[in-house]
């Protein structure tokens, strides 16, 4: 079972943050997650979200600003102090066996995001996921053998790029807007066998048994996120999912270590 810490250990520190990355290495994570984005002088950083509001407080659009004016901000909460880390600094922290698992979450990062991997030779140490397929497939274009990993949530997203022939109108949709019909569920999978993906990462309320047998029969790795309560792990782990994102790997691993 992989453990999969989001936007590093973020239940015990602020997420995306060195602090946070350094607690998941500590805490014994087999990777940390982070997300990572384009400034406008083209440096990649990591945050979530496009904008710095939520974890800086300051209204600004990642892509509208230099690494400069980005360092400047404080993603810290009320207790800690910290900067917006660069990926560059994540791949320099001290990371024992713990792996990156690298988010696309903008354009533009194919070319710089290459570059950094071939020039600290990380091309066995690093899954990469996007909910942006193209994205991916074009990473694949520069290596075939890099780790690529699709992200999938289950409202209507990308069917077009999964399989032209499904179309909304002909799935299961339920009253909160979630598309819960197997059809998208294989069509997933049949674009990972396609493209020769590593894993898929569905949202976990998305996974069910028959994509996780799915899956499995055709080599393919299935990692759900966001977990965070013994019962979920509990119920995934059975199910028989490879890994779990969560916030709070030292939970997830003492509940390992118990089973
Ligand atoms: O990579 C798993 C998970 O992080 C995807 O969702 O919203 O945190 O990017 P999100």
């Amino acid at each position: 079972m992989l453990v999969m810490a989001h936007r590093g250990a973020s239940s015990e520190a602020p997420e995306n943050t060195l602090i946070a990355f350094s607690k998941a290495v500590e805490i014994g994570a087999d990777y940390i997650e982070f997300d990572i984005r384009l400034t406008k002088d083209n440096e990649i950083i990591i945050m979530h979200d496009e904008n710095t509001k939520r974890t800086t407080g300051y209204d600004g659009l990642i892509k509208d600003m230099t690494l400069s004016e980005l360092k400047k901000l404080n993603c810290g909460n009320e207790a800690i102090d910290a900067e917006i880390p660069t990926l560059e600094e994540i791949i320099n922290l001290k990371r024992g066996n713990t792996k990156l698992q690298i988010e696309m979450c903008s354009l533009g990062l194919i070319e710089p995001l290459y570059s950094l991997l071939k020039k600290y030779d990380l091309m066995d140490l690093v899954l990469v996921s996007s909910f942006r397929l193209e994205e991916l497939l074009k990473l694949q274009r520069l290596n075939p053998d890099l780790k690529l990993a699709s992200l999938h949530t289950a409202q209507p997203g990308v069917f077009e790029e999964l399989n032209p022939n499904l179309k909304l109108e002909t799935l299961k949709i339920t009253k909160s807007g979630w598309v819960l019909d197997s059809k998208y569920r294989k069509a997933i999978v049949d674009f990972a066998i396609r493209n020769k993906f590593y894993a898929i990462h569905p949202y976990f309320f998305f996974a069910d048994e028959e994509m996780i047998n799915y899956t499995h029969e055709n080599n393919i790795l299935i990692s759900i996120w966001t977990v965070n309560r013994k019962m979920s792990f509990k119920k995934y782990i059975k199910m028989g999912v490879d890994g779990i994102f969560t916030d709070n790997p030292r939970l997830l691993i003492k509940l390992l270590k118990e089973i």
